[in-house]
């Protein structure tokens, strides 16, 4: 090859040699939002306040589990977070922080539904820690990109996805009710969710109680199951990793200022 002409190729080659070396990059920067990619499906995790509050060792304004007469009965709203398939997540997808002006109307209703079951601060995306709602938003809401373009749109979906699949009323009416006295297979909870829901949930739990129940959509909100593929074969292998093969569902109680357990109100959640 004349030297003019290595000269004229050389760069191509360079840049031959940075696409194969980063094969992901070309795809990555065309479909992402703030340098992450696109997510592949929501999971909708719901926390299990009887086994939640059984933790609470001090109380604060901002633990639903201390709210008095008024705690917890149902599942509530843990979040809605975008997932890869792989198994991996994509975290922290805007430079922009949580503004809870946004949600301000809707601030009733998510404290109701969507309450922190602990005293704990959890961590921003920008430094700090702050609410719930906040870490919530910051770390899986921004990543929910295209689907949800803000704050607002995004929380309000959580609360129409949590009025409109009712895991509480579905494992009652299969007479899986709170008692800390039974165990319940837990095929049969996933069961009686699949047969209400069309799809098979993940659910993780606390030594042999039901810590949280999560169910999968694909981004129009069509439920999926949670496992896909080979993951299928296996049956609930999420599941299974952390749960035992019969688990409880202890009865939420509500916990005093001090910290201490008030009274059981098993019957309440009927
Ligand atoms: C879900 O069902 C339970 C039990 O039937 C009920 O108490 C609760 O109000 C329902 N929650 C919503 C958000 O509809």
């Amino acid at each position: 090859m004349p030297p003019l002409t290595l000269w004229l190729v050389l760069p191509f080659l360079v840049l031959l040699a940075a696409a194969t070396t980063s094969p992901t990059r070309a795809t990555t920067v065309a479909s992402s939002f703030h340098g992450q990619r696109e997510f592949d499906y929501f999971a909708f995790a719901l926390q299990w306040p009887g086994t939640y509050c059984k933790r609470t060792r001090s109380c604060c304004p901002t633990n639903g589990c201390c709210r008095g007469s008024n705690f917890p009965t149902v599942f509530t709203i843990h979040g809605l977070w975008p997932d890869y398939n792989d198994g991996t997540w994509p975290s922290c997808c805007s430079g922009s922080s949580f503004d809870p002006k946004e949600i301000l109307t809707l601030t009733n209703s998510l404290e109701q539904y969507w309450p922190s079951l602990s005293c704990s601060k959890p961590s921003l995306c920008h430094g700090g820690k702050g609410t719930f709602w906040a870490h919530e938003w910051e770390k899986h809401g921004t990543c929910s990109y295209p689907v949800f373009r803000n704050e607002y749109d995004y929380f309000v979906a959580v609360l129409n996805l949590y009025f409109k699949y009712n895991v509480t009323s579905v494992l009652n009416d299969a007479g899986y009710v709170p008692s800390n006295t039974e165990k319940y297979p837990l095929g049969g909870i996933i069961s009686a969710i699949e047969n209400a829901f069309h799809a098979s949930p993940q659910i993780v739990c606390s030594k042999d109680s039901v810590e949280e129940l999560r169910l999968c959509f694909y981004k129009d909100f069509q439920p999926r199951d949670c496992a896909l593929g080979s993951d299928i074969k296996i049956n609930m292998v999420t599941s299974k990793k952390s749960c035992p093969k019969y688990v409880s569902l202890p009865e939420p109680v509500s916990v005093s200022k001090t910290g201490t357990m008030d009274f059981k109100v098993g019957a309440m959640m009927m």
